[in-house]
C-alpha cells in the first residue's frame, strides 16, 4: 500500500474528490458533474474485468471509477463502475446468490444490491436481459426504475437485474450502448439533464454535459471515433505512437486503434510494441500468462519518460506512472530502492483483444483530461492540470456539431485520411505545451517525495 505511485494517485484522489463545482455562476448550465468514490472497503477492489484481479503480488490500487448513485424508491444504494467500454447498465439482484455469502444481503459486500420488490417504482420488463462480455454470459431480467445520482433523477433507467451469479460488478456504462441497453450517458441526455450525450472524465471525476476547463492545459484536440468491422463500435481513436525517452517502440506498427476501457487498472499494447517498450527498459522477465513483465525497479532510470502520441497531441509522463511495485517489500520513502521488483503495467494485449489493438486503461486515463461527444462519435484529449487548484470553469457541451467548447481538430496535417477541419475556435490556447509539462513533470517529483510525510 505504500508504492509512491500509489500514494500519489490516492492523494490526486482526495483533492479532485472533494472538489467543489462552481457551476452556479453560470445559470445552472445542463451539467451533471460525479465524484467517483474511493476504494477503501478491501471488497471495493474487485473489478468487473477478470484479468486484473489475479495478479499476484501486485499492487493494483489505481484510480477506481466507482460511482455512488440509489436505484428505486425508497432509494436503495449502490456503489457502481463506471464503465467506459461496454454498452450495459445493470445492478446485482438480492436474490442473487453470490449476495447470499454476505449476512445484509442487500449490502452484497459492500456495492450494494437490488431488490425489486422493496421499490414502489419498480417495473419489471418482458424483454429478458442477456449480456455476452466476451463468452462470459451475464442474464437477468430488465427492469425500469428511478436511478439518483449526483443530484439528479432519472425517472425511468432501464437496467439489467442480474440473477445468474457471474464474476462481474454492478455497471453503468458510459458508452453508446445498443438496440436493447441504453447507456448512462444517453439516459442523461434523453432525461433533458444534459443537452447532448457526452461526458467529460479527469480524475476521480465524470463531468456529463460539459467541459471544466479549468483542469486542462495547452489545446483540447478532438479526433474521431475509429472503427473496426471486426468488433462493437466503441469509444475508439487512433494513436500515433507510444515512446521511452522520446525513443518509439515499434513505429512502424502505427497508427493503431485504442479503446478507453475504465474497467481495467492496466493498459494493452500489441506484441511487436509491448516487446520494444520491454527492451527499452532492459533487462525485463518473459511476459507472464497476463503478458506482463517484471523487472528490477533500478533498471527504470531516474528520469524515464514515457510519451503517448494522438495526432498532434503527445502527452509526456514519467515512466514510473506506468510502474508498480510488489506491495510487500515496497518500502515507505517514496522511491524505489535496488533490489525491488517492479511490475510494468502497460502489458502485451493477451486477454483483451477482442476490445481492441490498444485498450487503455485507468492507468492512462486518469491521467489525462479526455471528453466523449457520442453525439459526433469524437473524443477530445488534453493534458490534465492536476497541480494548480485554480476555480472550476465549467462549460456545457451542446448538441450539433463543434459541441465540445474549444476543441480543435487534432489531426496531423500530414494525414488526410482523418481529415475534420479545425474548428478555429478561439478559446483554444497556444500556450508552450513544453513549458508545461516540465512543469507537470516537476510537481510530480515533488508530490511523490512528499507522500512520506502525509504517509496515506
Ligand atoms: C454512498 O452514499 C450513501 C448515502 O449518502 C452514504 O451513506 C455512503 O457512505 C456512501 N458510500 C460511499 C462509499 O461513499
Ligand atoms: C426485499 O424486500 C422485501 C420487501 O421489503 C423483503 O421482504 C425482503 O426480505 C427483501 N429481500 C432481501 C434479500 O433483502
Ligand atoms: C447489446 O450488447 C450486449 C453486449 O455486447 C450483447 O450481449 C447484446 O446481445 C446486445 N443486444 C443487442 C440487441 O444488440
Ligand atoms: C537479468 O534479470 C535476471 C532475472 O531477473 C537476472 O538473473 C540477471 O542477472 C539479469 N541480468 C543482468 C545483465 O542484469
Ligand atoms: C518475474 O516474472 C517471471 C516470469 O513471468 C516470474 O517467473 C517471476 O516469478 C516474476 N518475479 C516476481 C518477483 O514476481
Ligand atoms: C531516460 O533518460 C534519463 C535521463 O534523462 C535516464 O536517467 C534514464 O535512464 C533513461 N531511461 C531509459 C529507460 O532509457
Ligand atoms: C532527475 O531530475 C532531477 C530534477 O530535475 C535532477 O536533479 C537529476 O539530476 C535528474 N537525474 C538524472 C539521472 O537525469
Amino acid at each position: 500500500m505504500r508504492s509512491g505511485l500509489a500514494c500519489f494517485l490516492s492523494l490526486a484522489g482526495v483533492a479532485l474528490t472533494n472538489a467543489a463545482f462552481g457551476v452556479e455562476k453560470r445559470h445552472g448550465p445542463a451539467v451533471l458533474a460525479v465524484p467517483m468514490v474511493r476504494d477503501t472497503a478491501p471488497q471495493l477492489s474487485r473489478r468487473s474485468k477478470g484479468v486484473d484481479v489475479s495478479l499476484k503480488n501486485e499492487e493494483v490500487n489505481y484510480v477506481s471509477y466507482v460511482a455512488n448513485v440509489t436505484f428505486g424508491t425508497p432509494p436503495q444504494n449502490i456503489l457502481a463502475y463506471f464503465d467506459t467500454w461496454g454498452n450495459g447498465c445493470w445492478l446485482y439482484s438480492v436474490d442473487n446468490s453470490d449476495c447470499d455469502l454476505y449476512v445484509d444481503h442487500a449490502s452484497c459486500g459492500g456495492y450494494g444490491a437490488y431488490n425489486l420488490t422493496a421499490s414502489t417504482t419498480a417495473k419489471r420488463l418482458d424483454d429478458e436481459f442477456a449480456y455476452d462480455d466476451s463468452g462470459a454470459m451475464t442474464t437477468g431480467d430488465f427492469v425500469t426504475d428511478v436511478l439518483k445520482i449526483g443530484g439528479v433523477k432519472v425517472d425511468t433507467m432501464k437496467m439489467g437485474i442480474i440473477t445468474e451469479p457471474i464474476i462481474t460488478a454492478n455497471t453503468l456504462s458510459l458508452g453508446y450502448g445498443n438496440a436493447s441497453s441504453i447507456s448512462l450517458t444517453q439516459a442523461l441526455a434523453d432525461a433533458g439533464t444534459i443537452n447532448s450525450p457526452a461526458f467529460s472524465l479527469w480524475g476521480q471525476t465524470a463531468l456529463f454535459g460539459g467541459i471544466n476547463k479549468a483542469r486542462y492545459y495547452g489545446p483540447l484536440y478532438t479526433f474521431p471515433i475509429v472503427k473496426r468491422s471486426d468488433l462493437p463500435k466503441a469509444l475508439r481513436v487512433n494513436m500515433d505512437g507510444i515512446s521511452i525517452n522520446k525513443t518509439s517502440a515499434a513505429s512502424t506498427t502505427f497508427p493503431l486503434d485504442a479503446v478507453f476501457d475504465t474497467a481495467v487498472s492496466m493498459s494493452y499494447v500489441p506484441k511487436s510494441v509491448a516487446q520494444a517498450l520491454n527492451a527499452q527498459i532492459g533487462n525485463t522477465s518473459v511476459p507472464d500468462e497476463h503478458g506482463q513483465v517484471n523487472f528490477s525497479c533500478s533498471a527504470m532510470g531516474e528520469n524515464s519518460t514515457i510519451e503517448f502520441k494522438f495526432g498532434k497531441l503527445e502527452f509526456q509522463f514519467y515512466l514510473s506512472q506506468f510502474v508498480s511495485q510488489q506491495s510487500d517489500i515496497a518500502t515507505n520513502d517514496g522511491w524505489y530502492s535496488d533490489e525491488e521488483t517492479c511490475y510494468f503495467t502497460i502489458c502485451e494485449n493477451v486477454h483483451l483483444q477482442y476490445e481492441g489493438s490498444i485498450v487503455l486503461g485507468s492507468n492512462f486515463m486518469s491521467t489525462v483530461y479526455a471528453v466523449f461527444d457520442l453525439e459526433n462519435d469524437e473524443i477530445s484529449l488534453a493534458n490534465l492540470n492536476w497541480w494548480e487548484h485554480n476555480p472550476d470553469d465549467i462549460v456545457e457541451i451542446t448538441s450539433g456539431k463543434n459541441g465540445v467548447p474549444g476543441a480543435k481538430s487534432g489531426a496531423s496535417e500530414s494525414k488526410s485520411g482523418t481529415s475534420g477541419a479545425e474548428n478555429g475556435t478561439p478559446g483554444a490556447t497556444k500556450a508552450s505545451a513544453g513549458t508545461h509539462i516540465e512543469k507537470g513533470l516537476g510537481m510530480m517529483a515533488v508530490l511523490v517525495g512528499a507522500v512520506v510525510m502525509l504517509n496515506l
